[in-house]
């Protein structure tokens, strides 16, 4: 199964290819910098939930590797302020705080003084740290393909199924999560067609997951948001898959901004509504979607389109993220099995399960 790489680790740095630029230019760039991939992070030149802490993950492992830390005290010092770094790049999309509590305990586990030989632990904290991220990497591809033989049994044998944003291969660093289902299911044989909603104001619709798809010679049709409801009750759409960048433990989700509209319509018209994600992206500290921060980025990506202003020069909101109610969802489709209603219960029985 071919897919794009969003992010590579290399003897050179961190290659990420600029989702910004995309589809009209594949450009990559090489990050020796952690203080650069952050900006980078938030500068959506990598996006996705999964992608983000896989992101992040590199990017603490590439700060310790070449920090200029000569003892463990020092290096001591300068974990945090890494850390918090990559705290202060993107709020809702939780697997990002996920990679940055790993590499805190990982740190800690490998800085406890166990020998005498301080250049050593240095050494042996800057080889672990790499190690640990290119696990995150990998463990991000398995569990991707889980999630994916999981989701596809859920889905029409022939038929439409709508997304929306991206959660596929640029999102995640494996094979997508929504994505990801649906191309476990056209590896199994089912017929798909996939409905792509534009996602506006960012596009990652129309400018990432079309041509993602493409890139597979999976067939696809584009539309813009608001046909969403004319595709839901008339399209032959056979279900809804989505990503996720924060679940509560309730199940409230919340994904990228329309994602609850759709979820909405898609009960109207008896369409089953799924959310695929890692466990990684579900908040246990949280009771409900309420509690989860929703980031606002700048109202110039609703006034203008690509540089140009499509409005005039009014006030305009632009929340990145909506929160799905629980009750919308069907069924949230982890790597580890399916959870269904009720959520708080079916979800930390995953958690338990190994
Ligand atoms: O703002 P983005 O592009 O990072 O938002 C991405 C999404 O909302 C995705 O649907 C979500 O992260 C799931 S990705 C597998």
């Amino acid at each position: 199964m071919h897919t794009v790489e969003p992010i590579r680790w290399t003897p050179e740095g961190v290659v990420l290819l600029d989702q910004r630029r995309l589809p009209s230019e594949v450009i990559h760039h090489t990050y020796t910098d952690y203080r650069e991939l952050a900006k980078a992070i938030k500068d959506m030149v990598i996006r996705g939930a999964p992608a983000i802490g896989v992101a992040a993950a590199m990017g603490i492992a590439l700060a310790v590797q070449r920090s200029r830390a000569k003892s463990i005290e020092e290096l001591r010092a300068e974990f945090p302020v890494i850390c918090e770094t990559f705290a202060h790049t993107r709020p809702t999309a939780v697997d990002l705080f996920w990679a940055i509590e790993r590499f805190k305990l990982r740190f800690e586990d490998l800085a406890r003084p166990a020998s005498k030989d301080e250049a050593a632990t240095l050494e042996r904290i800057r080889t672990e740290l790499v190690k640990e991220a290119l696990k995150v990497h990998e463990e991000r591809r398995e569990g991707d393909k889980s999630i994916g033989r999981f989701g596809a049994k859920l889905l029409p044998k022939s038929g439409r199924v709508m997304t929306q944003c991206n959660a596929g291969a640029l999102a995640t660093a494996g094979i997508g999560t929504a994505l990801g289902v649906i191309r476990m299911a056209i590896e199994g044989g089912y017929r798909i067609e996939v409905i792509v909603p534009e996602t506006r104001p960012y596009l990652q619709g129309s400018r990432l997951t079309a041509w993602e798809l493409h890139q597979d010679r999976i067939p696809l049709t584009l539309i813009t948001d608001n046909m969403v409801g004319h595709f839901l009750k008339t399209g032959g759409v056979g279900a809804v898959v989505v990503g996720a960048d924060r679940i509560a433990r309730n199940g409230d989700t919340a994904n990228k901004i329309g994602t609850y509209g759709i979820a909405v319509i898609a009960r109207e018209n008896s369409v089953p509504f799924y959310v695929a994600a890692p466990l990684s992206t579900i908040d246990y500290s949280i009771s409900s979607g309420e509690q989860i921060p929703i980031e606002e980025r700048s109202e110039e990506e609703v006034t203008h389109l690509a540089g140009i202003r499509i409005a005039a020069d009014v006030r305009a909101a632009h929340p990145a993220f909506d929160v799905t109610p629980a009750r919308y969802i069907t069924a949230i489709i982890t790597e580890r099995g399916v959870a269904r209603p009720p959520f708080e219960e079916s979800l930390n029985k995953l958690a338990c399960a190994s």
